[in-house]
């Protein structure tokens, strides 16, 4: 019988898992700041390297901190023959977060020794996967294209290098400070969904890799990670600036979802969506490709239509994923590589959040309330 005393917070919504020095969250006013640093000045300032470090060590690095910091990453973005075996077998079937997925895996095979849990050796890992993902990911674009694969260039900057191994051109400054802007944004985002499927394999004590394995499935689907790849989907069907309206309507009066709306934390504007959004403007502006500007011109009709339908009704506003697809269209990254770029930003998130974790870890144990039936009696198979 259903203990009938048991209140049930479906989705954990409203549910706190711990204290955290690592990122702030208004969702009543639409504020970010991962380590007290608010989203927009890191946006507008600062790379992706200072972020990972700020991150992982609680503080922006010195010069000479960054420098280390810095050749480090750079030193460990090559990856072993195994990893494009892997590529190569599973890119044309496959989709790419989840070679992705397997591939992180398999990196653990390659660590000396897994039986080393100290910070330093942890930390070590971290820097592994943050380095290598964004390779692997590249590669798998690579092999997707039917290109060859580029080695990473160490005088490029870690997003950089990722864009040059993408798309075999080294990006000019507009395209290098977007990805780096994207990877920025998506570095952290407090205990979201993949963030907290990082925490409950970490709290098992299961390794680096185990962890941000669980992180990376966790990121795939459309409520969550997916929902970029799944809003440039709808944007692609919408097809002309001239459809947006009767589309979205459309959809809205048959209930669908329209992706890149809507936050569990946000009932306000997400900011990352909006820094994306005054990106998406200034690109606007620049970008002579005409299917970028049908696309960048259908998300802000969209937006405007959102606005007035759900947004100020419901406070279902939009959310980073929203203005990723046309943004990452226009400098060449393909639209099923969004969620494993996704999650080779956020890697440094799952990573900072299972140390901080650790430190004082516990197992993850919540309770199911069982409604079924009890003392039922056992028919053997053949008189059933
Ligand atoms: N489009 C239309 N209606 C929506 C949307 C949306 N994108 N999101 C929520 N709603 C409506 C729901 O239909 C529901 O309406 P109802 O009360 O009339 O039934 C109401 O808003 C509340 O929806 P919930 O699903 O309960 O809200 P929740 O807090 O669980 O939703 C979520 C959060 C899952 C992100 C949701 O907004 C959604 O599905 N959005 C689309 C997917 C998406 O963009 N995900 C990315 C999130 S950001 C990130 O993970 C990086």
């Amino acid at each position: 019988m259903a203990d009938t005393n048991v209140t049930i917070s479906k989705g954990l919504e409203g549910i706190y898992i711990a204290d955290t020095k690592l990122c702030k969250i208004d969702g009543t006013n639409g504020k970010l700041w991962y380590r007290g640093y608010p989203i927009e000045a890191l946006a507008d300032s600062s790379n992706y390297e200072e972020v990972a470090f700020l991150l992982l060590h609680g503080h922006l690095p010195t010069k000479s901190e960054y420098e280390i910091f810095v050749k480090k990453l750079v030193d460990e973005r090559e990856v072993p023959d195994a990893i494009e075996e892997i590529v190569a077998e599973f890119s044309g079937r496959t989709h790419p977060n989840d070679i992705l997925r397997t591939c992180v895996s398999v990196l653990s095979s390659y660590d000396t020794d897994m039986e080393d849990k100290s910070v330093e050796a942890n930390e070590e890992r971290a820097i592994k996967l943050i380095a290598k993902m964004p390779t692997i990911v590249a590669m798998i674009g690579r092999y997707r294209q039917g290109k060859p694969v580029i080695r990473p260039l160490a005088k490029l900057s870690h997003t950089a290098n990722f864009l040059y191994m993408l798309t075999g051109r080294e990006p000019d400054k507009e395209a290098a400070k977007l990805i780096d802007l994207m990877f920025i944004l998506h570095a952290e985002h407090g205990s979201n969904a993949s963030t907290f499927s990082t925490l409950v394999t970490g709290s098992t004590l299961a390794d680096v890799y185990a962890s941000v394995v669980a992180g990376i499935s966790t990121l795939r689907g459309p409520l969550h990670g997916g929902a970029d790849e799944a809003a440039l989907k709808m944007m692609r069907a919408i097809g002309e600036p001239d459809n947006t309206e009767k589309y979205i309507e459309d959809a809205l009066a048959g209930k669908q979802r329209i992706m890149g709306f809507g936050h569990r934390v946000y009932k306000a504007y997400d900011p990352r969506a909006k820094i994306v959004y005054n990106y998406l403007k200034i690109f606007m502006k620049k970008t002579t490709d005409p299917s970028v500007e049908k696309l960048l011109e259908i998300a802000i009709r969209a937006e405007k239509l959102m606005e007035e339908k759900l947004s100020k009704t419901k406070g279902i506003w939009p959310n980073i994923d929203f203005f990723s697809g046309p943004l990452y269209t226009g400098i060449d990254v393909p639209s099923d590589l969004f969620t494993p770029v996704f999650a080779s930003a956020r890697v440094v998130g799952w990573c900072a959040h299972l140390f901080e974790y650790w430190q004082n870890n516990r197992l993850f144990r919540p309770l199911d309330n069982y409604t079924g039936e009890l003392d039922v009696k056992y028919v053997p198979i053949d008189r059933r």
